[in-house]
């Protein structure tokens, strides 16, 4: 039977209830503001862009997912934004103020496990209050307090070591989120989670973001998982990286796991797969395989 591709609507369509949710987000102060941001790294005497005019307003208590393929500056991205390292050019402004270097207004959520290991699950969430100037004893209650919104609370005594993979990532999470950041940073936080647990995160820091007032940067390449928690989505091309579309994401919120299979998030995801592994139709790469003899010859 031939394969006939679904009807999809255009992913630019709104309902009446998205386009306003859009307008009143707009209205909204800019929380972080970037202005013609740039890296470029020297390797071997030449220059290498990793990414150039990176542009950005997000307003308060906005989601943001940055999405492209690997190698287009995601990580280095964010990573000066949360100001662990320096752009080349270009501005950033938190609340309206220029800001560089590290600071706990940007919390920072990484891919891989960075929790100490030789401390328990509750001084790590510490570390980065007492490391503010936060007295031991405040540090303390705020840390049970947010490993009680992460659903931890029980585990505060525990070792990491002693933690899955989706707990190290929610008390990183509760790390990030301690010091009352303005903008919560996440670089495919994630990404080395089975498939499972990694859509229980996302549901759950959908949970949490709507608890609280914090604005979200998150980086990832899973297409799924832009569409099911952003609001708007920044598309990346590599090469050197830039912006290529920005996307106001037209999936209704509270957002269900359901509605992956929906009209609108399926057009969207189409157009993610579009811009970043080009048009559906185009020639598929076929790769050559090459026939062994039993012996381990190549067949010629
Ligand atoms: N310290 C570095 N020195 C030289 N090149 C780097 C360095 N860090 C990253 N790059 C290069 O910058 C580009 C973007 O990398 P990265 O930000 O890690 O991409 P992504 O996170 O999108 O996969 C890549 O080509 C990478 O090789
Ligand atoms: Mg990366």
């Amino acid at each position: 039977m031939a394969f006939t591709p679904l009807q999809l609507p255009d992913y630019r369509e709104q309902s009446p209830e998205v386009a306003e949710r859009f307008r009143t987000i707009r209205e909204r102060p800019v929380v972080l503001k970037v202005t013609d941001l740039c890296k470029s790294f020297g390797v071997n005497g030449s220059t290498h862009v990793a990414f150039e005019n990176f542009s950005l307003d997000i307003h308060r208590r906005e989601f943001i997912c940055i999405i492209g393929p690997s190698g287009c500056g995601k990580s280095t991205l964010i990573r000066i934004i949360a100001g662990l390292d320096e752009q080349t050019s270009g501005h950033m402004l938190v609340d309206g103020k220029e800001v560089g270097g590290p600071s706990p207004e940007r919390g920072m959520v990484f891919q891989g496990y960075t929790l100490f290991p030789w401390l328990t699950v509750k001084r790590n969430v510490m570390f980065g209050l007492q490391m503010g100037g936060t007295s031991a004893l405040d540090a303390e209650g705020k840390a049970l307090q947010w490993l009680k919104v992460v659903g931890l609370a029980r585990f505060a005594e525990a070792y990491p070591d002693q933690l899955s993979g989706g707990m190290k990532q929610r008390v990183a999470i509760a790390r990030a989120l301690a010091p009352n950041p303005r903008v919560l940073l996440m670089d495919e936080p994630f990404g080395a989670l089975d498939a499972l647990t990694r859509c229980k995160m996302q549901s759950y820091l959908l949970q949490i973001w709507k608890e609280i007032n914090v604005t979200v940067l998150f980086i990832t390449h899973d297409l799924d998982e832009a569409c099911y928690l952003a609001d708007r989505i920044i598309v990346m091309s590599a090469n050197p990286g830039r912006v290529a579309e920005v996307i106001e994401n037209p999936v209704p919120r509270p957002r269900r796991v359901a509605q992956m299979l929906s009209p609108e998030f399926l057009a969207l995801k189409h157009r993610l797969d579009e811009l970043i592994h080009g048009p559906a139709d185009a020639e598929e790469e076929i790769l050559p395989v090459v026939k062994l003899t039993e012996a381990g010859d190549e067949v010629e």
